[in-house]
């Protein structure tokens, strides 16, 4: 039984948290923010490209994924945790996208204009409120990493780390 997450596995789960802190506190008003602004939009839209990649690999390593000693009630926990994560990573970005596009038609990306696509609905609350629901779950989901590791003493967060 694989110990270990797949080596890009835990590239891309690595990756993707400094892409959520990195949206998270750049996320304020991006079209008065200037750079920090382009920077908010950019890492949440390459978080989704990110997510695509990563489906693709959790089906490319679904034989080789580690899998832990968890009681039922454990296991479902941390899947629906997981799960919810994905979603979160998928939605978060395009009400983001949905929200910035009824603002401004013309937001400019490192000097690319993005395409204009727009629901006229004002999202702004609704983004804010899966950004903070986002954070929470990643840092719920977090101190369980933390919880098997240092009073568990299991392998769970072993399997995800990069040494
Ligand atoms: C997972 C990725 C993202 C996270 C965690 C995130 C988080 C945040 C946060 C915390 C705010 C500040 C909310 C407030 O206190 O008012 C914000 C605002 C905003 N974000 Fe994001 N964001 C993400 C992706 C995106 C993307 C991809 C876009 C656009 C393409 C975007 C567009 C906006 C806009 C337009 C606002 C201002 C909303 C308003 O006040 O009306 N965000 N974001
Ligand atoms: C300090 C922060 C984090 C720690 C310590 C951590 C730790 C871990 C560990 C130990 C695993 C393996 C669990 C298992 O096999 O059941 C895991 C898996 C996972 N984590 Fe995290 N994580 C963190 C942040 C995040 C964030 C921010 C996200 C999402 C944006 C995330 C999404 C996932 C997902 C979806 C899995 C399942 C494996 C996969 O499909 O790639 N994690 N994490």
């Amino acid at each position: 039984m694989a110990q270990k997450y797949p080596k890009p596995m835990i590239f891309l789960h690595w990756l993707t948290l400094l892409l959520v802190l990195t949206a998270y506190f750049s996320g304020d008003y991006p079209p008065a923010d200037g750079i920090v602004g382009e920077i908010h939009v950019a890492s949440g839209i390459c978080l989704v490209f990110l997510l695509l990649l990563r489906i693709g690999l959790r089906v490319y390593y679904r034989e080789q994924l580690p899998k832990h000693l968890l009681t039922r009630w454990q296991h479902i926990v941390a899947h629906s945790v997981q799960m919810l994560l994905y979603l979160a990573m998928l939605l978060t970005p395009i009400i983001g996208y949905l929200t910035l596009t009824a603002d401004v038609d013309d937001f400019r990306l490192f000097g690319i204009t993005l395409p204009y696509f727009s629901l006229n609905l004002s999202l702004g609350k609704a983004h804010e409120i899966f950004a903070n629901g986002f954070i929470a779950l990643a840092g719920l989901h977090a101190v369980a990493a933390l919880f098997h590791h240092l009073v568990l003493k299991d392998n769970v967060l072993k399997s995800m780390s990069p040494h």
